[in-house]
């Protein structure tokens, strides 16, 4: 299983975003771009034309996590101005299939994400549709939470219905992924990994990203 390390840019400065993207380039292998709406979640980050120029000024492709109300209705745009992949919300999709078919539809990957309260069990028949499943392991919203451990469980559950599927569907997890927490989501079966404040607040962002990936596959 290969891991991968997605820095999430909400911990970066965004008045560099940049150079903060060209920090991480050699090291990791997504850019995490977190989008918020104040009503999905409550806080608000940025939208489509930073993720446009974002995708012309960065290296790495860019994994956007839309924590927004009515992905039926942005999340193809997402995908339309270069995201390489495009997360919806379970919890705020009304149609979710037709959302996740649109977007791989528009040429980018099409990812699912699961609050830590919301079953993995009613969405298992989608995994077909999905190239990735994202369990969130913090209420989003923010960065800098502390990784809520009950989520480890729907982890293995997730990694069982993967393999056991056959699809070739990816396995984020995001909130709280540090150095200290990377090895048991790991060891849980995620093979994705969303962390924010564990690069952008260290003194070396790509050397951050080096050390997660090394205790990732201990
Ligand atoms: C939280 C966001 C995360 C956030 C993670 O709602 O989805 O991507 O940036 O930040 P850390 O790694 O600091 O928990
Ligand atoms: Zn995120």
């Amino acid at each position: 299983m290969a891991i991968q390390i997605s820095p999430s840019i909400l911990s970066a400065d965004f008045a560099h975003l940049a150079d903060e993207a060209a920090a991480v380039a050699h090291s990791a292998d997504w850019l995490h771009v977190d989008v918020m709406d104040n009503h999905f979640v409550p806080n608000l980050t940025l939208g489509l034309p930073i993720v446009e120029s974002l995708r012309k000024a960065a290296a790495l492709p860019l994994d956007c996590h839309l924590m927004i109300e009515d992905p039926d209705r942005w999340a193809p745009a997402y995908a339309e101005v270069g995201a390489g992949s495009v997360t919806i919300h379970a919890e705020a999709a009304s149609a979710p299939v037709r959302t996740l078919r649109e977007i791989r539809r528009q040429g980018a990957r099409a990812g699912l994400a699961l609050n830590p309260a919301t079953a993995l069990e009613s969405y298992a028949d989608l995994l077909p549709e999905v190239d990735m499943m994202l369990l969130m392991t913090v209420e989003p919203g923010f960065g800098g939470q502390k990784f809520i451990d009950l989520v480890l469980p729907k982890i293995e559950r997730a990694r069982k219905l993967i393999d056991s599927s056959g699809a070739q569907v990816w396995l984020q997890v995001d909130g709280g992924v540090s150095a200290e927490t990377i090895e048991r989501a790991a060891a849980a079966g995620a093979d994705v990994f969303v962390a924010g404040s564990a690069v952008y607040g260290a003194d070396d962002p790509a050397a951050a990203v080096d050390a997660l990936r090394a205790q990732a596959v201990k």
